[in-house]
């Protein structure tokens, strides 16, 4: 199939996704800001998150974000909150590398303590990330790459962080459904997980 329908599939199947929203600094020093909602955790020790930005649809080259990692090894994650959707929209047109979309953004960088691509101040959770691996699928249109990095220091906004966890409910962070949809994650309801005692014999149990 065309890799446009697959497009479509994926994100119509893979549904609310987590949005991070990345900054980095160019090896000039330009600052750039880009969303990327193929994003995820990996794991706690190390620390790893995971996110993977496409190649340009038209020409196949790689996007800003993607190039200022391979050039620096550092970026960060910033968490959107709904209040952030209108700012990060602002974001998603292929603005040359000279373009520093916190300024189109409106959105206040702040410096990072350990990296040098600065913190979105607006966002509740920003995670400063050091470069593990870029592992890259083709080159052409369509391809894209893995960039996994190691969550080095984590900034949370105190009115996100309950003993030692985040609320949902303070922090508002929205999915990415497919075009331009986003889902509230304020449907939620609760399911004990089995555990391995809930199959042991009646007799067995404690
Ligand atoms: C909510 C949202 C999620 C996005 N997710 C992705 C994604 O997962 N992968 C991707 O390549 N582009 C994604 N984009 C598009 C990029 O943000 C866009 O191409 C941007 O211009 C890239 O900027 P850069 O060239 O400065 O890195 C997303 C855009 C938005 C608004």
């Amino acid at each position: 199939m065309p890799w446009q329908d697959n497009y479509k599939l994926l994100i119509g199947s893979i549904v609310p996704r987590p949005i991070a929203f990345v900054s980095t600094r160019s090896a000039d020093g330009v600052n750039n800001l880009a969303a990327f909602s193929f994003f995820n955790g990996v794991c706690p020790k190390p620390f790893i998150v995971a996110f993977a930005p496409m190649r340009r649809g038209a020409t196949g080259e790689k996007k800003d974000t993607l190039r200022n990692i391979e050039e620096t090894g550092e970026f960060v994650v910033n968490v959107v909150s709904e209040a952030l959707v209108a700012p990060m929209s602002r974001t998603n047109p292929e603005f040359g590398p000279e373009v520093d979309e916190f300024e189109v953004a409106g959105l206040t960088p702040v410096p990072s303590d350990l990296v040098s691509p600065p913190r979105v101040m607006e966002s509740p959770i920003q995670m400063e990330c050091k470069l593990v691996q870029v592992v890259e699928f083709g080159e052409e249109a369509g391809a894209g790459s893995l960039v996994l990095g190691h969550v080095i220091k984590m900034h949370i906004a105190p009115s996100v962080y309950r003993d030692g966890k985040i609320d949902p409910d303070a922090l508002q962070a929205v999915g990415r459904m497919a075009g331009d949809e986003y889902a509230r994650i304020t449907d939620r309801f609760p399911f004990r997980r089995s555990t391995l005692n809930d199959f042991a014999p009646q007799g067995d149990k404690g």
